[in-house]
């Protein structure tokens, strides 16, 4: 038996909207699954960093396991063939595409035991939060909140015009360490000034009126802790808006920047890896659009791998 499937990157937050906003894009991790091998085994092309090549430490196999325990449903010799696009531990919700595929592409082998609704209520909760769950789940634009333990969700298309630069510098930043330094409590000022400009950029990407966008992606009291971990960040972000962004924002917990802009992304992709360089970082980038699919599987002839 075997199973082919693909999910989305995403980048998380959108700024203000913390754990709640994110948006899937055309970048993948695409995962082949296959039960009745001599024993389980892993194999690895693409992003590796960190993933983890040994079936016990592998992210996929464990969250498969979660399904397979909780179905009482154990395939023998399982076999993980993975192509992997995402940067790892960068901010582009590789860790939640990851759980995603091992968590859908197990459920497929057993027969479908659980719904999408209960995989994505799971994937959830071993990641933590849903921001990146849910795009990397159903692909599009994504607002989504927990309640009772469970995850609720509403999705839209994006503006096709939208394309978002991503700039990835090569450090890492662990999102327990970008979540560590946040702190508990905040003033009611911040609470407010986070409500006006999560509202203010949700209803602009739903109208598709980005004027003003800018505003709402900065001066946001949980990126401004965070911003401190990456040199030159405020200088990064001026350089991608001179070049024509509509505004930036650090995409998840960082460390990459996400560029929103409708025109010059070659130029703004310039702008931050020079503005990077200038810190003696280098970064790579990534000229992305948003994707309106979230786990697909995939039959034979489409496949790259
Ligand atoms: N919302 C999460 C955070 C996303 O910012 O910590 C982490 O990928």
């Amino acid at each position: 038996m075997k199973v082919h499937l693909r999910v989305p990157a995403t980048t998380a937050n959108l700024g203000p909207g913390f754990d709640s906003l994110g948006l899937a894009l055309n970048l993948y991790i695409e995962l082949v699954m296959s039960s009745g091998n001599d024993t389980d085994s892993v194999e690895l092309l693409g992003e590796m960093d960190g993933i983890g090549t040994e079936p016990s430490n592998n992210l996929i196999m464990r969250a498969s396991s979660l399904v397979f325990e909780r179905a009482r449903k154990r395939p023998e010799g399982l076999m993980l063939k993975i192509f992997n696009s995402i940067p790892i531990g960068k901010g582009l919700g590789s860790s939640a595409s990851a759980i995603v595929a091992g968590m859908f592409a197990a459920n497929r082998l057993i027969g479908d035991p659980f719904t999408r609704d209960e995989l994505m209520d799971m994937a959830a909760d071993m990641e933590g939060h849903p921001d990146n769950v849910v795009p990397a789940v159903v692909g599009g634009l994504t607002a989504s909140m927990i309640s009772g333990g469970k995850v609720y969700y509403h999705r839209l298309d994006p503006g096709s015009d939208l394309k978002i630069v991503v700039a990835v510098p090569d450090f890492d930043l662990p999102t327990k360490t970008a979540r560590a330094v946040l702190p508990e409590q905040i003033s009611r000022t911040d609470f407010i000034d986070g409500i006006q400009k999560t509202s203010f950029l949700l209803m602009g990407l739903i109208i598709r009126d980005y004027s003003n966008i800018k505003m709402a992606l900065e001066k946001i009291l949980f990126q401004e802790i965070r911003s401190t971990f990456i040199p030159g960040y405020s200088k990064i972000v001026e350089k991608a808006c001179e070049a024509g962004a509509l505004g930036v924002t650090l995409s998840g917990a960082g460390p990459s920047l996400a560029a929103f802009t409708l025109v010059n992304e070659s130029e703004i992709c310039h702008a931050m890896s020079q503005a990077f360089k200038l810190e003696g970082i280098e970064s790579r980038c990534y000229i992305l659009s948003p994707e309106t699919e979230g786990v697909s599987f995939i039959d034979r002839r489409s496949a790259m791998i």
